[in-house]
This record gives structure tokens, C-alpha cells and sequence, in this order.
């Protein structure tokens, strides 16, 4: 943690100061050496990451004091920006953290998802990582589609979360059992759609149960990012083919363009009620590091963020 001296405001920038920022298991990713689809965190630089602040100075005509804004710069208490380095959003929509969660890139990864393989009514549809950011809103909108929506989650309290909060049909605790066999019962039919959070053992299972011409939406793996060496796939990969399955992957800085198109269908569903923004929030910047590691722990019911006003 650094404490500095904020210098005066040049002209054409922005002083900004967050209100709230997220912790995101992807954070983890860019704590590795090599290439991926975005550059690791830079030794002794701050970290970056999804934020909201309010204007508090601007030496800008596009901004002024009291607009609110989303950033990439979280990880810190203020900062200086030029305009193009912040979107306003409607200060008016409580609480402004639902900007990281359901209407945030959290919704919008799952709303890229359920399109990435066209989920439509009458889909079931398992999603992993369920209780998570990602996973209720994936569940939610998948439930608005019409879907049968089954969800796995790491403890009882997140398996009621999910059925008497999120509309789940089916959830179930992967703790409790393999699950392959849980599957097993609750789906016997098989499934059309896996929404995959998690990877390793459950995308293992979920290949098994798939129908045939099912779908997958390869969007995360968080069962093996701490992981030190990459385990080996799936055993079952085989079931791909003999089942003539599609495996999409995505990652929702492609989906930039179509940010308009979620906004207007996902911001519409939260103003009649029908999307719900489910959040854990943590109080203090001192609390960030805490906060991210929770994510690897299940410490977290619908998004983590970060309070920090
Ligand atoms: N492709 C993209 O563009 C994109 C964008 C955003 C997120 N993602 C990915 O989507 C997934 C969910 O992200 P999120 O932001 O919504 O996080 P999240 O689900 O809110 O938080 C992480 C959750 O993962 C679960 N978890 C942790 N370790 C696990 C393990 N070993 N096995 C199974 N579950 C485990 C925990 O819940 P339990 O208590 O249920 O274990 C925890 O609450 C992550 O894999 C993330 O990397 C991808």
C-alpha cells in the first residue's frame, strides 16, 4: 500500500475519486509471467482493474463535479485521467456498484455467453461457478430466455441462493459429492448447454452429460488458475466428437461493440425487476487484497467489490 501527494490537476484531466472497485479472479491470470490475452500487472506499477468514482475536479468540458464514471483504475482511492480513460453512467441507479456487477462486466460476460452459443427458450442449461458474478446473472437472464437452469455452487447457503434468489429450477453443492454423479440425478436427461466458470473436473463432467449437438461456453477456469503446472484436459474429450459438441471460447473485451446492445436489454431487465444485482461488498481499500483472495475461497455471494468511500 502506497500513500502519495496528489499533484495539481493539468489541464484536459479528470480528478477522480472511486467509490467502489472489483476484485476479479481474471486479476489472477495477470499475476503470471508470458503472453495472454491481456499483459501481466507490471512490477511495482499499481494495479488496474474495474472501478466507480465521482468527479471531484475536471479541467475538461466533457466532465463535471458529481458525474459518475467507470474506469479501469481501480486499486486506488483518486486518480487523474484524461476523458477518454472514463465512461459516465446514470448516477441515479443504486447502488452504483451494480455498474461492476449486473449491468458492470461481470453481466455483460454472461449475457455475451448465453449469446455465444444462441441459449433460447427451452435450454437446459448447467452453469458452474453459479452463485458467483458471472453465474447468477448467467442464470437469471437464462431463466428470462425461458430456460431449465441448473446451477453448482460451494455451499448449502450459495445452493438456497441460487433456488430462492436467483430462480434457479436446480443447485446443487459440488462439495458434497463428484460432480458427475449429481449430475446424474438431478439432469438425467443430459443437458443442451454447459456455461463453464470453473473448468477442470466439472467441464469433465458436464462433457459427459452433455446432449447430443450440445453447446459449451468456455468461459472460465477457476478451479485451475492457482494451479503452479497445467493439469492435462478432460479424459473425456473424445465426447466432442462422438457427440458432435461446439466449444466456443470468449472473452468480453470482444464484445465491446455490442456494449450498447447489452446495456439497453440488461439495464432494462434491472429497472422492471426482473435482473437482480447480487453483490458481497467488502469496506476498505485495505480489505482489496483480502477481498481478492476471498474469490479463491467462495467467499463471495454474487459480485466482490470493493467499497472504498
Ligand atoms: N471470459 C471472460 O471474458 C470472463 C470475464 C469475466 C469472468 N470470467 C471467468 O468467469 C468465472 C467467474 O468469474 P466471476 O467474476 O463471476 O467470479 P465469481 O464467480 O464471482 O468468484 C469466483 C467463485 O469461484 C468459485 N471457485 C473458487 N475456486 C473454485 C474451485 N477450485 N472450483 C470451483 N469453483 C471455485 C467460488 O465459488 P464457490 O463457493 O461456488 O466455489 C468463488 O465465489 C471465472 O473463471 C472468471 O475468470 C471470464
Amino acid at each position: 500500500m502506497v500513500r502519495g501527494e496528489l499533484e495539481p490537476l493539468p489541464d484536459q484531466m479528470v480528478l477522480v475519486r472511486n467509490l467502489f472497485m472489483s476484485v476479479d479472479p481474471y486479476m489472477r491470470g495477470r499475476m503470471n509471467e508470458g503472453q495472454s490475452y491481456i499483459p501481466p500487472f507490471a512490477l511495482g506499477k499499481p494495479l488496474e482493474g474495474g472501478a466507480v468514482g465521482e468527479v471531484v475536479e475536471s479541467r475538461t468540458k466533457e466532465f463535471k463535479i458529481g458525474d459518475v464514471v467507470t474506469s479501469n483504475l481501480g486499486w486506488r482511492e483518486y486518480f487523474m485521467a484524461p476523458p477518454k480513460a472514463l465512461r459516465v453512467v446514470n448516477h441515479e441507479v443504486q447502488p452504483l456498484s451494480v455498474y461492476l456487477g449486473a449491468l458492470g462486466m461481470t453481466g455483460m460476460t454472461a449475457w455475451a455467453g448465453l449469446n455465444l452459443v444462441e441459449v433460447k427458450a427451452g435450454d437446459v442449461i448447467y452453469i458452474s461457478g453459479a452463485a458467483g458474478a458471472v453465474g447468477n446473472v448467467a442464470g437469471q437472464l437464462a431463466k428470462l430466455r425461458r430456460c431449465k437452469v441448473i446451477g453448482s455452487a460451494g455451499s448449502m447457503e450459495k445452493v438456497r441462493f441460487l433456488r430462492e434468489e436467483c430462480g434457479f429450477d436446480i443447485a446443487f453443492d459440488y462439495k458434497t459429492g463428484p460432480v458427475i454423479e449429481q449430475l446424474n440425478v438431478e439432469v438425467p436427461d443430459g443437458i443442451d448447454v454447459y456455461f463453464d466458470n470453473v473448468g477442470g473436473e466439472t467441464l469433465e463432467a458436464a462433457l459427459s452429460v452433455l446432449k447430443i449437438h450440445g453447446r459449451i461456453i468456455a468461459c472460465g477456469g477457476i478451479s485451475n488458475y492457482n494451479d503452479g503446472k497445467a493439469r492435462p484436459g478432460p479424459s473425456n474429450l473424445f465426447n466432442v466428437t462422438t457427440k458432435r459438441l461446439t466449444m466456443k471460447g470468449m472473452i468480453v473485451g470482444d464484445w465491446l461493440g455490442r456494449q450498447g446492445e447489452f446495456e439497453k436489454e440488461a439495464g432494462g431487465y434491472f429497472r422492471a425487476g426482473k435482473l437482480k444485482n447480487h453483490e458481497t461488498v467488502v469496506e476498505g481499500l485495505d480489505q482489496a487484497v483480502d477481498a481478492f483472495f476471498g474469490l479463491f475461497a467462495g467467499k463471495n455471494m454474487g459480485k466482490m467489490v470493493v467499497k472504498l468511500a
